[in-house]
């Protein structure tokens, strides 16, 4: 896209080229907070994780979500594939478990986790968990949009973990009247 355009004064002199300036890019995006998730999937090598924040809702009915798995991840076959897994949103305690999934594809040892029916790894204590058989993928630049139809949902409501501008925190609430 062709910037040499007037700059629009939304934010004065933050405007950039996402090409050109990739590093602005990404701290821009990580101005939009999310939760986090662990992706888990049953695969011939055993159980795989990955920590994902690309998680979104898109349908009610059909009960449907996204992920997006990046192409440049030794992980990426795993996920691009799996015919089940499950999406894992994580409570605000469980800091740790997103840790060991940045690094290790098989960060499991010490976790409470069981197999579901279907062999899919599933982790307690989680503010919510989705069981997802495989919809349908998109190719989408560097990344995969894995869509994923939820087959069985668990909800603790327990608060989630949070991550803005490249931290993690808690959820901090707004709204309260008065
Ligand atoms: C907060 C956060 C969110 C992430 N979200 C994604 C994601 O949505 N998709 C993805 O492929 N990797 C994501 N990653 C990176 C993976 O968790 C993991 O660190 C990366 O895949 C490691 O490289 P490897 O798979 O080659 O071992 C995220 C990392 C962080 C810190």
């Amino acid at each position: 896209m062709d910037l040499n355009f007037e700059e629009v004064t939304i934010a004065p002199g933050t405007q950039f080229s996402p090409l050109e300036d990739s590093r602005s890019f990404r701290a821009a995006l990580g101005a939009f907070a999310t939760g986090v998730t662990v992706v888990t999937a049953d695969t011939p090598e055993g159980p795989v994780g990955i920590t994902a924040n690309s998680f979104a809702s898109v349908s009610l009915d059909p009960p449907l979500v996204l992920w997006s798995p990046a192409k440049s991840s030794h992980r990426f076959e795993h996920f691009a594939h799996a015919p089940r897994f499950a999406i894992h949103i994580l409570d605000e305690r469980q800091k740790a478990i997103c840790d060991g999934f940045l690094k290790s594809k098989t960060a499991f040892g010490g976790l409470d986790w069981v197999k579901s029916q279907s062999g899919v790894p599933l982790i307690s204590g989680v503010a919510a968990c989705f069981e997802c058989n495989l919809e349908t993928t998109h190719d989408a630049g560097d990344h995969l949009i894995v869509v994923g139809r939820v087959i069985r949902a668990h909800h603790s409501g327990g608060e989630p973990l949070i991550f803005h501008g490249g931290r993690y925190g808690g959820f901090r609430g707004v709204d309260n009247a008065g």
